[in-house]
């Protein structure tokens, strides 16, 4: 992995729209779809924004975009405001001119019955289109990237899995207290991101900074599964200041 530092996120954020818009340019001359890998939370918001100002501003095309979002918590309604399906439409896809049938969001709302089934899904979709292009992830607290928290295995695919407790109370200001954040998330898993072409991860501020010093520097291990990505070959770290201030 390579580590860029930025004084502002602001600053980051800028570049890695630029980096994603040129690779929807550059699949749409060649006239193949360009299959994104999407995160919510605080670390995108400034990427799609840039993204949403390119579209109004300069005319960025999402026509040929095909988005997969990571993660969903289950059960959750898309109506939700809590949900991911409202942050994603919120942030980027109520303000670009995707197509809503290229949009796929782990659906929080499948029966238990159709669980499996739908996750095996999800990752055939991916493999389908040729696989993900490009790959945006923040990092929580717990190492996790998407939702798979300690514990997952390198390969994982799709699936649901239990939500630790750091990251719930992680959640909880967002859902206005730790007992009514979700105890389960849909999430893609490391396999599906590390067969991404193209992956990078946003670290800001200093409630990442030991996180990113064991993901970066720490030994490769399931103990911390954002570790995974140091066997990544195309995955850059982009991090502000107080991010990566404990990196030797
Ligand atoms: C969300 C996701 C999570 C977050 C992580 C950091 O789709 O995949 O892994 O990226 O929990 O969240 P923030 O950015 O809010 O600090």
């Amino acid at each position: 992995i390579h580590n860029v530092i930025f004084h502002s996120s602001q600053e980051a954020s800028v570049l890695v729209a630029q980096e994603i818009a040129n690779i929807i340019q550059r699949k749409e001359e060649l006239n193949e779809p360009c299959v994104l890998g999407l995160a919510t939370g605080s670390s995108p918001i400034k990427v799609y924004e840039e993204l949403v100002r390119m579209h109004k501003e300069d005319g960025l095309n999402f026509t040929n975009v095909v988005t997969f979002n990571l993660d969903e918590y289950y059960p959750m309604d898309k109506d939700n405001i809590q949900s991911y399906y409202q942050f994603m439409h919120e942030h980027l896809f109520n303000h670009v001119n995707i197509l809503p049938e290229n949009i796929n969001i782990p659906d929080g709302k499948v029966s238990s019955e159709d669980l499996h089934q739908y996750c095996i899904d999800y990752e055939m979709k991916i493999k389908y289109l040729g696989g993900l292009d490009f790959q945006l992830l923040g990092i929580g607290r717990t190492g996790h990237i998407g939702f798979n928290e300690p514990g997952s295995h390198i390969n994982s695919g799709t699936r649901s899995i239990t939500l630790d407790h750091l990251t719930r109370v992680d959640a909880a200001s967002s859902f206005l207290g730790i007992d009514n954040v979700p105890r389960k998330a849909i999430t893609m898993g490391i396999g599906t991101v590390r067969n991404a072409k193209r992956i990078v991860l946003l670290g800001w501020g200093i409630s990442k900074a030991g996180i990113i010093k064991k993901t970066i520097e720490g030994e490769i291990s399931s103990r911390v599964p954002a570790t995974y990505l140091q066997e990544h070959s195309n995955t850059t770290f982009v991090l502000d200041t107080e991010a990566s201030s404990e990196l030797t």
